[in-house]
């Protein structure tokens, strides 16, 4: 197939793990890349930090692409395609909606934005575009997550009588530009920048809670870094429960982790791999491929790009309304939190 065009904004840890991605597949072509800094436009990355994946570089070579200042400059580029939007948090809302107001398919990285107004108008903005949109929200293409999702749906564990997910990082503190994840009003905390993906897996196995009750403790800063939430469905759907927060010492290990609990069988996945244990007895290493496409990041890009040329259909792999639903059940859970834990019910719209 014909390369998307792909402009990438914001260099920093995903960025340019994009960046490493995209050049990493056939059918992609990175032809511009912007960023505030002039060290990442010189292709010094030294000063990127993040918390999980490692092995990073200290420069990228970014010869034969052209190099821009800001998101508008790049959104003017008409070699652009695709755009890959990588800023933080707080700057995702304006960019996305005039990347799309542009004329590009949009890649937006998780959280889509800071609160379901901003979500609301992105998800507007996208719904008037005839371009592809998608949020990475990219648990849902990690293999170990799409291979529990696949035993579900073929109907081996039975009926699901519960779930827990669990995402541990170590503390974020002095990672990303100007420390951003560490102001509430910038990322939201861990309760929005990195407990977004266990909502999106209780969406995603569990389907929509009715109401959310969550503890949790706050930093130094005042922002939440670590979040426990009881997922309330009715009587008849399972009990869930997630953990989420960064709130562990820097050299405490990143984990991510889930046990589904069904009738006929339990799936176990943690860091010595993904088990499913029979009702009758028997248990099962479950084996799921990772091959060129090692991360759900990588799974992520590559369907976009095959989305972007008509190949699949973005919105089946992530629908437009989860996107909203999500940020309904965080808004909910900010709430529960702040009412000391009291049970939230969730404002779908
Ligand atoms: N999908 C995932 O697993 C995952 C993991 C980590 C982060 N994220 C998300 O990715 C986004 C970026 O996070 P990050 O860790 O890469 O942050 P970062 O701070 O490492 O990178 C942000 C980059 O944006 C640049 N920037 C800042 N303001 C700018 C502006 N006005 N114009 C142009 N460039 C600007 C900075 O120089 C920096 O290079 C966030 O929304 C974060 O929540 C997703």
């Amino acid at each position: 197939m014909e390369p998307v065009k792909v402009g990438i904004i914001g260099l920093g840890f995903m960025g340019t793990t994009h960046l490493a991605i995209h050049r990493s597949n056939p059918k992609s072509r990175v032809v511009a890349v912007a960023d505030i800094d002039s060290d990442k436009r010189a292709g010094d990355i030294r000063k990127v930090v993040g918390n999980i994946g490692g092995g990073r570089n200290d420069r990228i070579d970014l010869t034969g692409i052209r190099v821009y200042e800001n998101a508008a400059a790049l959104l003017a580029d008409p070699e652009v395609e695709e755009v890959d939007i990588c800023l933080p948090t707080y700057l995702h809302a304006d960019v996305a909606i005039a990347a799309l107001r542009a004329g590009k398919h949009v890649l937006l990285e998780k959280p889509v934005a800071l609160d379901y107004e901003q979500a609301a108008a992105i998800v507007a903005a996208a719904r008037e575009s005839d371009r592809c949109f998608t949020v990475g929200l990219c648990v849902r293409a990690w293999p170990e997550y799409r291979r529990a999702f696949e035993e579900v749906a073929a109907g081996r564990l039975g009926k699901i009588r519960s779930a827990f997910f669990k995402r541990f990082s170590p503390n974020v503190d002095g990672n990303g530009w100007q420390n951003w994840y560490m102001k509430d009003e910038l990322s939201g905390g861990a309760l929005l920048d990195l407990h977004m993906h266990d909502i999106d897996e209780v969406l995603y196995f569990c389907g929509r809670p009715k109401a959310v009750s969550s503890v949790g403790t706050t930093y130094k800063t005042g922002i939440y870094d670590h979040v426990f939430t009881l997922y309330h469905f009715d009587a008849e759907t399972p009990a869930v429960c997630a953990e989420g927060g960064w709130s562990a010492a820097k050299t405490a290990p990143f984990e991510m982790s889930f046990q589904l609990i069904g009738e006929k069988a339990t799936i176990i996945s943690g860091p010595t791999g993904m088990f499913l244990y029979h009702v009758d007895g028997a248990v099962e290493k479950v084996e799921f491929e990772a091959g060129s496409m090692p991360t759900g990041w990588h799974v992520e890009i590559d369907h976009f790009l095959d989305a972007v040329r008509g190949r699949a259909d973005i919105r089946k792999f992530l629908p437009l309304q989860d996107i909203l639903d999500g940020m309904a059940i965080y808004e909910a859970e900010r709430r529960s939190l702040g009412e000391g834990g009291v049970a939230v019910t969730v404002d779908y719209r």
